[in-house]
């Protein structure tokens, strides 16, 4: 038995009590892993492939597409009542061309950046040129230029899509994205910078490569913190077969990768899962996102698709708790943590749009 002098608990009982009346006021509520929709889906843009970031002085910044006479525009909105409206706060960049797969961050000198996917074709539509571009704002998103192409490929199968940038705990920029090798091969890459995104480090492969003939992408990445792995999450199909939801884990802060595990296995037959992201939520609660078309027997595509959730607590092991956070239609969606009970699931439901969930 452990001996607490007498004087010590008749000390700390009253205390306790305390606690428990104000509802341990100190002491922050962890997340659940039930989650539940709160309140109606807000309008975050009209468009598609909506991200956000959560900016130092407590305003929320997202990024979307949209398209208008011939050009693709990379819409960039805030929200300054922690998600619960959005209003237009800039254009990233427009041009002709394929130009989409918008995602921002904030460095910690304030600067903003946007990565996007910004690909030539030729009049035929046939893709001429594949780059990863990185446009930099100092007024917090109002106005744009350029900054650097981490990627670039001629065309052939060499596309790069998809990118998503995180800030390593050593404060290094860390760009991930998906690159082709085939039509039929994908792998998850990873390139650096130090010196804000300015310039970058060669490419390393995350995800896929030890596997020719299956498609990694569209991944997104998360950690719960110090001590605790770094998940990255990707949809992957093989060579005629269906997308589904898988993961690599990093516990040196994304310089090696392993212990590749499924995520989700859409239910029923010939149906996908795939577009997932990943965040953690309280600092112990991992959710994943991901779009499924398992909910129709239209076998559309991603059309049909809509954007569900999973919670883990045991660092992306094991996964439970599916929910719907948008039904058909609900694709290319994103997450981002609001506090530490609560995040917004982003998707594409007729534009992109913004739900709270709480978790439980
Ligand atoms: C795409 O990349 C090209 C080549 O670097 C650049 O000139 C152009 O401005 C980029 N497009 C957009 C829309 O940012
Ligand atoms: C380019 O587009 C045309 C018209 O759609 C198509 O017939 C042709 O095969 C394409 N070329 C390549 C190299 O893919």
């Amino acid at each position: 038995m452990l001996s607490i002098p007498r004087f010590a608990t008749l000390f700390l009982l009253p205390l306790l009590f305390f606690v428990q009346l104000t509802g341990g006021a100190c002491i922050p509520k962890r997340a659940g892993v039930a989650p539940a929709l709160s309140g109606n889906a807000v309008t975050f843009g009209a468009g598609t492939y909506p991200r956000a970031t959560r900016l130092s002085n407590g305003n929320l910044l997202g990024a979307y597409t949209s398209t208008s006479n011939g050009e693709n525009i990379i819409n960039i909105v805030i929200s300054t009542n922690n998600g619960a409206s959005w209003q237009a706060q800039g254009v990233a960049t427009r041009g002709v061309g394929d130009i989409d797969n918008p995602f921002p961050i904030q460095l910690s000198s304030g600067r903003v950046l946007v990565a996007f996917r910004n690909h030539s074709k030729d009049a035929n539509g046939n893709y001429t040129f594949f780059r990863i571009t990185v446009c930099f704002s100092d007024d917090l998103g109002k106005t744009w230029q350029f900054l650097s192409q981490p990627a670039s490929d001629p065309a052939g199968p060499n596309g790069n899509w998809e990118p998503f940038m995180r800030l390593s705990n050593a404060n290094v920029l860390q760009l991930y994205y998906s690159r082709e090798n085939s039509k039929t091969d994908q792998d998850s890459l990873l390139r650096t910078s130090t010196d804000g995104g300015a310039t970058w480090s060669t490419a390393a492969v995350i995800s896929g490569g030890e596997l020719s003939g299956n498609r990694d992408g569209m991944l997104g990445v998360a950690t719960c913190g110090t001590g605790q792995p770094l998940v990255a999450i990707f949809e992957t199909v093989p060579v005629g077969g269906q997308f589904s939801v898988w993961s690599v884990r990093s516990t040196d802060d994304g310089k090696t990768w392993g212990d590749r595990r499924q995520v989700y296995q859409p239910t029923g037959t010939n149906n996908n899962a795939g577009a997932p992201q990943i965040i953690c939520v309280g600092g112990t609660t991992l959710v994943a996102s991901f779009m499924t078309d398992e909910d129709t027997s239209a076998h559309q595509w991603p059309q049909q698709a809509a954007m569900k959730i999973l919670t883990s607590n045991d660092g992306g092991i094991t996964w439970g708790h599916k929910t719907t956070a948008f039904a058909v239609p609900g694709f290319w969606p994103g997450l981002l943590t609001l506090d530490s009970t609560s995040f917004l699931a982003l998707a594409d439901h007729n534009g992109a749009k913004a739900q709270k969930i709480v978790l439980n």
